[in-house]
This record gives structure tokens, C-alpha cells and sequence, in this order.
């Protein structure tokens, strides 16, 4: 049977969760679309060539005449946690853009419903599933890098004053956040899930140096510390001249070198390991070139979920992987406004802390 599948909020993300459900239309009934501007409910459905794909601008009303098995939230972010509970408290399975929440306290809210309710809850972090980045994760499993010592994550994007204007909520700290949360938190989660998830401590700047329209940051420098004694980098901004450069992951081990790069981090460009016969068979293998930087994630990170709902598991990237994400972004804030270390785990941390940061 297929699950019956609503998308609530038709904006900028929307087409790729179309597409997404479009491509496991053997698994997913698209029942619904929701959002305030019809225009964009249209727009989101015009390569859907089915007129019985309901239309709602409430989403709680659409949970209640719906009834949807799975729904996928794709709002400004400052609104995941309240429509994503609402969500689960309907009874539907989730997955919810990133970042998954802009407190801990609205994580953990919405991972303790899932689990209370047996419910599937997913961070669309799609990027992990990237073949580059499933290749480079076989071999972290696998131990190819021998001991990790240390990560970077780079960043380098261009937003500029339009892309804001087009939706007010972004780069406010109520609704949003800053380069860091928004642009750069797929790869902050890459180098944190590659380097072991155990991070300990987080020192950091962070500035508005080139977009004085918005509230939150548009440079961010990190430096993470692991309880396995690896060390992670971090280096994101939305100031690139004159469009995007590259996101590019590296990691360093005793026994492997590697760097994931393109656009967002699509493509393997150095695979460097003892007793590798064909790294150049590995890097044309492994890397692809989307069309823009959301890449091609979203299909298979919808696979995991349909497969996860079905197995009565926890989605690859659940709840918890999505709370770390957060976490860690909201670690770099604190630690840049206090000008001082972190120290990891936090227990509570919102955006709203930082109010005025830049002001
Ligand atoms: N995974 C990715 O690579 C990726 C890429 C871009 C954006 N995002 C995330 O997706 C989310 C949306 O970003 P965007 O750029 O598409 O934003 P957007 O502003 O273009 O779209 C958001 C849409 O949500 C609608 N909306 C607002 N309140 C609603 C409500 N109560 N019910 C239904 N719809 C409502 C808005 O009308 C708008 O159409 C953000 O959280 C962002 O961080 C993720």
C-alpha cells in the first residue's frame, strides 16, 4: 500500500521534495500541498500531472481532512518545530528540512514525541546521501582512514541581497539564522557525523561583515575539538565574490587522505589511500555535478525514509542526527558571542540568545 504523502510549505526547497516523491510514485500518494500563497501551491505542482492532489492554505486543516501517513515540512525554519509537532501529534511519519528546529528544546520536544508515538522523524540532510559522501562514509565504517586527526569543512557560497528580500525570514535569528545555520549546516553535519559525532568543545568567530540587511552572521570560523582527539574546521560564509565557489570536505587520517569538493561536496577529488590500486576509477565513480547545490540527495534520503517507515526503524538521519547539527551550530554562536570555548553537549541553546548580536 502507499503511504499517503502532504508537503507544507511550497517555496525555494519545495520542488526537490516534489521531485523526491514524484521519483518513489510506486510508494507515494502526493495527497497534498499546503501553503498561505496559492500561487506557489500551483507553481510546485506543475510537473505533477495529477488535478486530485488536494490544495489547503492551513495546514491543520489539511492534517485533519488529509490524514497523511507522511509529511514533509519545508517552511522557514523558525516554524519546523510547531507545524512538525503538529505533525507527529496527527500521527504522521516526518521529515523536516533543515535545520531541524532553532532551539534544543524544540529538538528534543519533537525527538520525544516521535519516539513516544512510534513515528519516523527525519532531518533532510540530504547531502549524506551524495555518492561521494556515502563512499567516503564506507570507509570512516570500514577504518580505511586508520586513526582520524582532524576535518575541514569549507563553505564558500554567494547570497546575495535579493535572495533576502525574496523571503524576509532569512538571516532573522527568530526565523532563520545566519550563513552558518542556513547555507552551511549540510556540511557542519557531514564533518561532525565523519569525525564521530563525540564533539567535546567548540571555539569560534562569527561577524555580519557584508550583508547589513540581515540580523545574523554571514562568516563563520570554527574550530572543534572530538573526544577522540580529532579536530574539525570549520569555514562558511555567503560573501563569495561573484556567485558560489565550493563546499569541500577533508578528511585527515594516519592511513588516508581525502577531499570532497564541486559545488557541494558532489564530487571525490582526492582519494588517496595505502594500497589503493584505482583512485582514479574511485573519483570518476563517485562524483556527479547537479544542477545546483541541493543536489541529489533528496530522492534517496526519501528511499531511507519510505524503507524506515516500513522496517519500523529510525530513519538514517533521525531525529538525533538532526539535534547534533543543531547543536553544534548553536555551540559556534555562543562560543563567538561569549569569546570563549564550549563545552559540548549542550543541554539548551536557541537562536533567540543572539538577538541583537549584530545590532
Ligand atoms: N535541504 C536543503 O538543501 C535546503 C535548501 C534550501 C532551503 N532549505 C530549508 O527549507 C526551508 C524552506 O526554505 P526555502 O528557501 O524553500 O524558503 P521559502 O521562503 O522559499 O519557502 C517557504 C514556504 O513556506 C511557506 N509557509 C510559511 N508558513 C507556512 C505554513 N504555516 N503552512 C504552510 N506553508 C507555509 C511560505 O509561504 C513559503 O512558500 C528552510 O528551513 C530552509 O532552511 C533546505
Amino acid at each position: 500500500m502507499k503511504l499517503r504523502y502532504a508537503l507544507i510549505g511550497c517555496g525555494r526547497i519545495a520542488p526537490n521534495h516534489i521531485a523526491a516523491v514524484l521519483n518513489h510514485a510506486d510508494r507515494l500518494e502526493l495527497a497534498a500541498v499546503c501553503d498561505p500563497h496559492p500561487e506557489r501551491m500551483e507553481a510546485v505542482l506543475a510537473p505533477v500531472q495529477n488535478p486530485a492532489v488536494q490544495r489547503f492554505t492551513d495546514y491543520r486543516r489539511m492534517l485533519q481532512t488529509v490524514r497523511p501517513d507522511l509529511c514533509a515540512v519545508a517552511t522557514e525554519s523558525g516554524l519546523h518545530a510547531a507545524i512538525g509537532l503538529d505533525c507527529l501529534q496527527a500521527g504522521c511519519h516526518l521529515i523536516v528540512e533543515k535545520p531541524i528546529a532553532l532551539s534544543l528544546a524544540d529538538a528534543d520536544a519533537m525527538i520525544a514525541l516521535a519516539e513516544q508515538k512510534g513515528l519516523v522523524l527525519c532531518a533532510c540532510h540530504q547531502n549524506r546521501f551524495n555518492k561521494s559522501i556515502q563512499k567516503i562514509r564506507a570507509a570512516v565504517e570500514a577504518g580505511a582512514f586508520g586513526t582520524l586527526l582532524h576535518g575541514a569543512a569549507h563553505i564558500r557560497w554567494a547570497r546575495n541581497e535579493a535572495y533576502y528580500r525574496q523571503a524576509p525570514w532569512r538571516g532573522t535569528w527568530a526565523q532563520d539564522g545566519g550563513a552558518l545555520m542556513n547555507q552551511c549546516i549540510h556540511n557542519i553535519d557531514l564533518l561532525r557525523w565523519m569525525l564521530g559525532d563525540d564533539l567535546t568543545q567548540v571555539m569560534a568567530y562569527t561577524d555580519r561583515l557584508a550583508h547589513p540587511y540581515i540580523q545574523a552572521e554571514d562568516l563563520g570560523l570554527a574550530v572543534l575539538k572530538f573526544g577522540n582527539g580529532a579536530y574539525g574546521l570549520v569555514e562558511g560564509t555567503t560573501n563569495v565574490f561573484p556567485n558560489n565557489l565550493e563546499e569541500t570536505l577533508y578528511l585527515f587520517g594516519t592511513a588516508g587522505t581525502v577531499k570532497a569538493g564541486g559545488r557541494s561536496v558532489n564530487r571525490i577529488e582526492e582519494w588517496r589511500f595505502a594500497g589503493e590500486t584505482d583512485p582514479d576509477g574511485v573519483k570518476a565513480a563517485f562524483s556527479e555535478d547537479p544542477p545546483n547545490v541541493y543536489g541529489f540527495g533528496h530522492t534517496p534520503l526519501y528511499a531511507d525514509v519510505i524503507d524506515a517507515i516500513g522496517n519500523h526503524r529510525p530513519a538514517a538521519v533521525d531525529g538525533r542526527a538532526g539535534r547534533r547539527a543543531l547543536e553544534t551550530v548553536l555551540a559556534i554562536y555562543r562560543s563567538a558571542a561569549l569569546n570563549a570555548p564550549v563545552d559540548l553537549p549542550l543541554t539548551d541553546a536557541s537562536t533567540l540568545e543572539f538577538e541583537g548580536r549584530f545590532a
